[in-house]
């Protein structure tokens, strides 16, 4: 498919609308394997770990996953040391594991299966913070998978820390890597040297986190997913490592960004989500058209003040 001409003021199409009834399929037990022509551009409700074997081998070109951090958060309310605001952190129980070896097995699990559905030539993106990137970085490399980058994501507006016993952590880091070493994967370079610094494609972004109109909120007006991750960093992700046309995969898609951005950006996608509420969301949210243009969100001028390099 051609690709459109790169150019930061590029506006792709709107997103979409879909309807409910077309976008959300319920696995079942009882269900066999999916074609994919069933499946593309949908979420599935149901447990990733079942539904990506249902699904045929080496078929996706990308794939994007957020999957628990296990912050292991203290069982108490922490509250920031003068304001006495509380930190809401991510205490959900798809965040829980009771040990790290238990974890490691979710994410050698996840990855394994991930594999067989990836393209030879396919790459993956796989973000986390401090908390468990390296145990996922080394479960990569023993699957085989080959590390192609680890982006570092700088926050513009980290959690402020409030006991002020450690570094103000103000970074996420997104691993790249591709399925076989040997195959020829999509970097498109042009992209990268807009989200750079100073025209070059640095492994560092500049950008803030979900807030704002952006932020799905539930009935109380809170934030309804503890770890939205923004559509300008998926853009980002999307933009430098597919093409027009590719089928991406997200299979632990909480609200559903990953599948959002690439559909505006004529991608098509596949997603998995075991939460209920978090599916309703992800309807909810196709439902409203978003335009995401490439021009990037911090720009040029602020990314050099931020990392302090001369402004000219
Ligand atoms: C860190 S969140 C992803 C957030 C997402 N990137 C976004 O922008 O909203 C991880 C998600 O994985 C989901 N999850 C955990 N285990 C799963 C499983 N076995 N199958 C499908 N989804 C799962 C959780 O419900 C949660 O929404």
């Amino acid at each position: 498919m051609e690709e459109t001409k790169i150019n930061q003021h590029t506006l792709f199409g709107e997103n979409m609308r879909t309807s409910v009834n077309e976008l959300v399929i319920k696995d079942t037990d009882e269900k066999g394997k999916y074609s994919i022509e069933e499946i593309k551009n949908k979420v599935i409700f149901g447990d990733a770990f079942k539904v990506l074997k249902k699904i045929e081998d080496e078929v996706f070109d990308m794939v994007f996953i957020d999957p628990p951090y296990f912050l292991q958060l203290p069982n108490k309310e922490l509250r920031r040391w003068t304001v006495k605001t509380v930190v809401e952190g991510v205490n959900d129980e798809w965040d829980k594991f009771s040990s790290f070896q238990e974890y490691d097995n979710f994410i050698t699990r996840l990855l394994t299966e991930i594999k067989g559905v990836m393209k030879p030539n396919a790459t993956i993106w796989v973000i986390a913070t401090y908390h468990s990137i390296f145990r996922i970085g080394k479960i990569m490399q023993d699957l085989g998978y080959w590390i192609l980058n680890d982006v570092v994501w700088i926050k513009t507006n980290p959690m402020p820390n409030w006991l002020g016993v450690r570094f103000t952590n103000a970074t996420e880091n997104l691993i790249w890597a591709v399925k076989d070493k040997n195959e020829e994967y999509t970097f498109n370079e042009d992209y990268a040297k807009i989200y750079g610094i100073d025209k070059v494609g640095t492994d560092i972004w500049v950008l803030p986190t979900c807030m704002g109109k952006e932020r799905m909120k539930d009935e109380y007006g809170k934030k309804l997913h503890p770890t939205q991750k923004p559509t300008e960093l998926l853009k980002r992700v999307i933009l430098t490592s597919t093409k027009e046309g590719d089928l991406v995969l997200d299979p632990l898609a909480g609200t559903g960004t990953t599948g959002y951005v690439a559909q505006a950006l004529k991608r098509n996608f596949i997603m998995i989500e075991l939460n209920r509420e978090y599916v309703k969301a992800v309807e909810k949210r196709f439902m409203k058209s978003s335009m995401i243009k490439v021009i990037p969100k911090v720009c040029q001028k602020q990314v050099k003040k931020y990392m302090k390099l001369e402004v000219d």
